[in-house]
């Protein structure tokens, strides 16, 4: 199943009797290390996403050394090694334009390092993709612990979360939050290190992770900086030294089956829109798809049990509270395969027959879910031949069937530009149409799918509209919002030839998206124009080699070959 072939283990490197042996033991007493301490133990990388300029990830330095008391614990030699490191506030133009590059920088490091196995420290949204797929690629035994998330914060004795940045930052627009309230928000809204504290997309990748075997039950969720994730630091860098003497390796986690898991949990915890993309890009480091009807039908069947923010009521602690991975797992019983792997080795369903689960308010049973079933739509359609995603789970019922009038925006500039100006031509039902901010287009479509309610409209009291684009939403979003349009309008999608005043048909329950323009008078407009394409560098290769949503926003040939007989 792995892609590399390792030649020689990096415990036998290091134990060389020859020159290279002789040499690399000598570099590493120049770092103070023995020839007895690195001679024949496994040798245990911790690849870790730490970076000043990634405060999500300022616990994974703590981490990192109650990895190393594990790995040393079990008999394994911990070498530590950086990576890029992304971080969604500061990044641009986005994160997902260089998720790939952090993958390959990923993939090259282990691949090309002595080690046996390899312990990934991730945290913020991107950083767990990028570590999953280059670990995938490089096919050495590996095993992940995220940063876990910023503890809740409070204000005006009530909790206060990432997701409350959105409304907040609607009423900064209409003039109801002066200065002070502004420069209050901003002192209390992070209150200590860790990813977004919902079901954001850190908090839904690391649940991925957790589900899909690699990493250890029940550690997503415990909050950054505490007692319990060091614990769960040391307990993943054992496990990385027993993974070096198993042989299983990444792709072996990444089945149909295990693939069929996480995506059910996603839709059982309401979670990030991204995490699809995600999944499609580890299911094509391994030769497979999901695919959009799979994933229709999956959703279909799949019921919301989680009630936490943003989409739900409930803090993540409270999930954690009721068994947090391994309790929804063992709830969503009859829908996935416990026979697969946990990050222990062992199947899911020993492990979820042993997890000390509470359902209540945060997490609730399959004979009494938040929401029947089918919280994330796939939709297909004229406007989306090859799909784009609605979180139905977190739009306003009212507008899951809505036919209404186009007013589209070419980029963000223009959006920018005219969203606020009061002779906008809009009203509450009409159809709010970003492009231009896909894969190509964004470049490396940005999140801001969740496009601002128009001013004139918001001081109506209208919260929410039906907003289409070819661009991502934060998974802290929510509304009516209509993301990854495929093809997207830069590749030559139909989304590029809508004008205003078009009639657009949205229908969540039967999962379709259509452009209500007669195909004669479609043939004769005008596609976009794609953005012109970069001279040199990364920008280059990555205009060149970039897929659409719908098959992960991986580059081509990053991807394994098909294997026959899968999606
Ligand atoms: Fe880093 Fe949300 S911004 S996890």
């Amino acid at each position: 199943m792995s892609q590399r072939t390792v030649d020689r283990r990096g415990a036998d490197l290091f134990a060389d009797e020859g020159r290279d042996g002789f040499l690399m033991r000598a570099f590493m007493r120049g770092a103070g290390f023995s020839s007895e301490h690195v001679r024949r133990r496994p040798v245990i990388g911790i690849c870790t996403s730490w970076s000043e300029l990634n405060p999500c990830n300022a616990d994974l330095r703590r981490l990192s050394e109650a990895v190393k008391r594990g790995v040393l614990a079990a008999g394994g030699l911990p070498l530590e090694f950086p990576t890029i490191s992304l971080a969604e506030p500061f990044v641009r133009p986005t994160t997902l334009y260089l998720r790939n590059l952090m993958a390959m920088d990923v993939e090259e490091m282990i691949s090309a390092s002595p080690i046996d196995a390899v312990v990934l420290l991730g945290g913020c949204d991107k950083t767990v993709p990028a570590q999953l797929m280059g670990s995938i690629s490089a096919g050495k035994p590996a095993i992940m612990l995220t940063a876990g998330p910023r503890p809740t914060a409070r204000r005006q004795g009530r909790p206060l979360t990432i997701d409350d940045i959105w409304p907040l930052a609607d009423q900064r627009r209409q003039g109801r939050l002066d200065d002070d309230e502004w420069a209050d928000l901003e002192a209390r809204l992070n209150c200590g290190v860790g990813t977004c504290n919902v079901l954001g997309t850190a908090i839904t990748m690391a649940m991925v992770a957790e589900t899909l075997g690699m990493a250890l039950p029940g550690s997503s969720l415990p909050p950054s900086g505490g007692a319990q994730r060091a614990a769960l630091a040391e307990a993943t860098g054992a496990r990385a030294v027993e993974l070096a003497g198993e042989g299983v390796v990444p792709a072996d986690h990444v089945t149909p089956e295990t693939l069929e898991n996480a995506f059910r949990l996603v839709c059982a915890v309401s979670g990030s829109t991204n995490a699809v993309i995600h999944l499609e890009a580890l299911a094509g480091r391994v030769g497979r798809r999901l695919g959009v009807e799979a994933m229709r039908e999956w959703s279909a069947t799949t019921p919301v049990l989680a009630d936490v923010r943003p989409a739900g009521r409930h803090l993540l602690e409270d999930l954690q509270d009721a068994g947090g991975v391994p309790a929804v797992l063992a709830e969503l019983a009859p829908l996935v395969y416990l026979g697969a792997r946990s990050g222990t080795g062992r199947p899911w369903a020993e492990v979820t027959r042993t997890v000390s689960r509470s359902p209540g308010p945060a997490l609730r049973t399959l004979d009494d879910p938040v929401f029947p079933a089918g919280g994330l739509a796939l939709l297909r359609g004229s406007l989306a031949p090859r799909g784009a995603v609605l979180k139905r789970s977190a739009a306003h019922p009212a507008l899951w069937r809505h036919r209404g009038r186009a007013v589209v925006f070419d980029g963000l500039a223009d959006l920018n530009a005219r969203i606020d100006d009061p002779a906008l031509d809009v009203d509450r039902d009409s159809v709010l149409v970003l492009r231009g901010v896909g894969p190509v287009g964004g470049p490396g479509m940005p999140e801001v799918g969740e496009l601002p309610i128009p001013r004139k409209l918001l001081d109506q009291g209208v919260h929410d509209m039906v907003r289409i684009s070819d661009a991502r939403m934060s998974g802290t979003g929510g509304g009516t919002v209509v993301l990854h349009v495929a093809p997207e309008a830069a590749a030559g999608g139909p989304l590029g030839l809508v004008r205003d005043g078009d009639l657009i048909e949205l229908d969540a329950e039967q999962g379709r998206l259509d452009l209500l323009v007669d195909a004669a008078e479609l043939a004769a407009r005008a596609p976009a124009t794609p953005p012109e394409h970069p001279a040199r560098g990364y920008a280059a290769l990555f205009r060149r080699h970039v897929l659409q949503s719908d098959e992960g926003c991986d580059f081509d040939f990053l991807r394994a070959a098909a294997e026959s007989g899968t999606r």
